[in-house]
C-alpha cells in the first residue's frame, strides 16, 4: 500500500478550477491522481472537458480525464429556478468581455488528448468499487456526477476516505444572497451528497474568499518564464479584473483560487485556520434561499448528525506560498 492519498478530481474547468489541477499533478510525492472527472458548471460540460484536457496536455500528463453530466439532475425541469441574479461576465471599457471563466481556456492551444470513451458516473462506480483502497474524491464544481453515482451505486459510500468538497458559503455567498454557485446549480445533488454518510470537508466562500493569489503572485509566475507560469499569471490577472469589476471582496486586487484550496488542504491540513464539525443541509426549495448550505450552529444536540468539517477561514499567506512553490516545479 503506498502512502500517497489517492485522490479523484470532479471538475468544471474553468479557471480556479484549472489552478487546482495543476497544483494536484505537481504534488506526485503525495497525490495519486486515478482521474479527473469534469461536469456541467462554469460552461457546459463539452468545454469544461475541453478545458480540463488543455491542462493535462499543458502538464504533459497521461491522468485519464473522464466526461459527466450535461445538467443538473432535477433543477432544470423547473425554469423559474434558472435565474441567476449576479452577472457572470460584462463588457470592459474596450469592448473585451471580462469574466471569471472564458467560453474556453484560450491562453492553451486546443487539445491533443481525448477523454475515455465512457462516462464519469460509470468510471466512478468502476474505479471505486474496485479499489482496494479507500479514495479521496475532490468535487469542484456542481455535485451532479458524484450524487448520480451515489444513486446507481451507494456502496461507492464505503469506498470513499472523504469529500473535499469546494461548494456552499455561510456567511459569504456569490450567485444569490443566500447560495454559492456549486450548490447553487445543483441542489439537489449538492444534498444527495451531504446525506451520503461520508466524512466531508466543505469549503465554503467563507475560506476559499482568503484562498487568493494577487498581482505580486503573476509577476512572479510571469518571471518563471514557462508556459504554465504563463497560463498561471494570465488566469490570476483575469481573475482580478473579473472580481474587481464584478464582485469586489474585502481587499481590492485579488484573485480568490476556491478550488484550489481543496488540494492545498489535502497537502497541508494547516492551511485552514478554522475548522467546525457541524450540520449542513441544502436548500432545495425554490425559492429566495434556493441552493443554500443551512448551517445548524445551535449548541443544541443536533436534530440530525453532524455531516461536515466546515472550514471558516484560511492561512491566506500560506496558501499563497504553497502554490508558489508547487506550481514553479513545471518544467516548462
Ligand atoms: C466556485 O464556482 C466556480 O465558479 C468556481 O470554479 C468555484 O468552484 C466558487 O463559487
Ligand atoms: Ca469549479
Amino acid at each position: 500500500m503506498s502512502d500517497k492519498i489517492k485522490v479523484i478530481l470532479d471538475c468544471d474547468t474553468g479557471s480556479d478550477d484549472a489552478v487546482a489541477i495543476c497544483t494536484a499533478l505537481l504534488s506526485p510525492e503525495k497525490l495519486d491522481v486515478l482521474g479527473i472527472c469534469t461536469v456541467n458548471g462554469n460552461r457546459p460540460v463539452p468545454n469544461t472537458t475541453e478545458n480540463t484536457l488543455r491542462v493535462k496536455d499543458l502538464l504533459g500528463s497521461d491522468v485519464p480525464v473522464i466526461r459527466g453530466c450535461y445538467c443538473p439532475m432535477v433543477k432544470s425541469l423547473d425554469p423559474r429556478r434558472e435565474v441567476l441574479e449576479t452577472a457572470h461576465s460584462a463588457k470592459g471599457e474596450d469592448g473585451k468581455e471580462i469574466t471569471y471563466h472564458a467560453e474556453y481556456l484560450d491562453c492553451l492551444p486546443p487539445s491533443h488528448s481525448k477523454p475515455l470513451p465512457m462516462h464519469a458516473v460509470t468510471w466512478l462506480i468502476d474505479t471505486l468499487m474496485n479499489s482496494e483502497e479507500k479514495i479521496t474524491v475532490v468535487p469542484v464544481g456542481p455535485l451532479t456526477n458524484i450524487a448520480m453515482a451515489l444513486r446507481l451505486e451507494p456502496r461507492i459510500a464505503e469506498h470513499i476516505e472523504q469529500f473535499v468538497i469546494m461548494g456552499g458559503g455561510h456567511l459569504e455567498r456569490n450567485s444569490t444572497a443566500a447560495a454559492e454557485f456549486n450548490i447553487w446549480v445543483d441542489p439537489e445533488a449538492a444534498q444527495i451528497v451531504f446525506e451520503s454518510g461520508v466524512k466531508i470537508v466543505l469549503m465554503p466562500l467563507d475560506a476559499t474568499h482568503r484562498a487568493y493569489l494577487t498581482p505580486e503572485d503573476s509577476k512572479y509566475f510571469r518571471s518563471l518564464g514557462t508556459k504554465l507560469g504563463d497560463f498561471i499569471a494570465q488566469e490570476i490577472d483575469d481573475r482580478v479584473e473579473a472580481y474587481n469589476l464584478l464582485q469586489p471582496l474585502h481587499i481590492p486586487d485579488i484573485a480568490p483560487m476556491h478550488d484550489a484550496l481543496c488540494v492545498a488542504y489535502l497537502l497541508d491540513p494547516s492551511v485552514i485556520t478554522d475548522i467546525r464539525h457541524v450540520r449542513v443541509d441544502v436548500d432545495f426549495s425554490g425559492g429566495l434561499c434556493d441552493g443554500e448550505t443551512v448551517v445548524d450552529t445551535r449548541l443544541i444536540p443536533p436534530v440530525k448528525p453532524k455531516n461536515c468539517y466546515l472550514c471558516m477561514n484560511t492561512d491566506s499567506d500560506k496558501f499563497a506560498s504553497m502554490l508558489r512553490d508547487i506550481l514553479s516545479r513545471a518544467k516548462n
